[in-house]
């Protein structure tokens, strides 16, 4: 069982990229595998019917077949004006899309996902969430219940990149737990 962890923002100083980096620490100590995926070693023209009818993007068959080997997601969520970011609704809806190559393998379905998000806002990003978490149960994947937000991100991390708060530190070791569980039982 090994988890793919990555961010929605490539920019360098992302918090989001933090926060998935405090998530991968987790796994780690919590004894689970996982995948750290930068996006931008994967850059995909935004989606186009057009583009896709002349072949699927090298890098759209890699994601889809990287997202396919895992079990399951923790995927860091910025949100852009309500709702996810380009990036990431770019980087799901090519994955979704398949030629003969990729046809026979499945990058979403029965796998678990963990949401996280984080914004320099009280708000913490959670509006995006809703849509992201939309968006992933469409296409059959399993939404953890809770997620972990983390308001007033620009506070938020020590210099080492850990969350300074305990209370979210917590919150985030308990669903980092909550998906190992529940990604070994789906696996058994
Ligand atoms: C186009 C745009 C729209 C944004 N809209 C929101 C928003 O609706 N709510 C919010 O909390 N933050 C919003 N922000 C601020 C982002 O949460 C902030 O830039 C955050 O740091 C982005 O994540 P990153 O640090 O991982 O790149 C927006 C930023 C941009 C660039």
């Amino acid at each position: 069982m090994t988890l793919l962890v990555f961010s929605g923002s490539i920019r360098r100083d992302s918090f989001h990229i933090k926060l998935a980096r405090a998530a991968a620490d987790e796994l780690q100590r919590q004894g689970a595998a996982y995948t750290w995926l930068n996006l931008a070693d994967y850059p995909l023209p935004i989606y186009d019917g057009d583009l896709e009818a002349q072949g699927l993007p090298e890098n759209a068959r890699a994601l889809r077949k990287l997202f396919a080997a895992h079990s399951g997601f923790v995927i860091a969520n910025p949100e852009y004006n309500g709702s996810i970011t380009p990036l990431l609704k770019n980087v799901l809806d090519w994955v979704s899309r398949k030629d003969d190559s990729v046809k026979a393998i499945e990058p979403y379905a029965n796998k678990t996902a963990l949401l996280l998000s984080t914004s320099p806002g009280s708000l913490a990003g959670q509006r995006a969430l809703r849509h992201t978490r939309e968006i992933l149960t469409s296409l059959n994947a399993i939404v953890l219940p809770q997620h972990v937000a983390v308001p007033v991100a620009q506070q938020a991390f020590s210099p080492e990149g850990e969350l300074i708060d305990d209370k979210q530190r917590t919150a985030l070791h308990v669903q980092v737990a909550a998906l190992i569980t529940l990604t070994r039982k789906l696996a058994a």
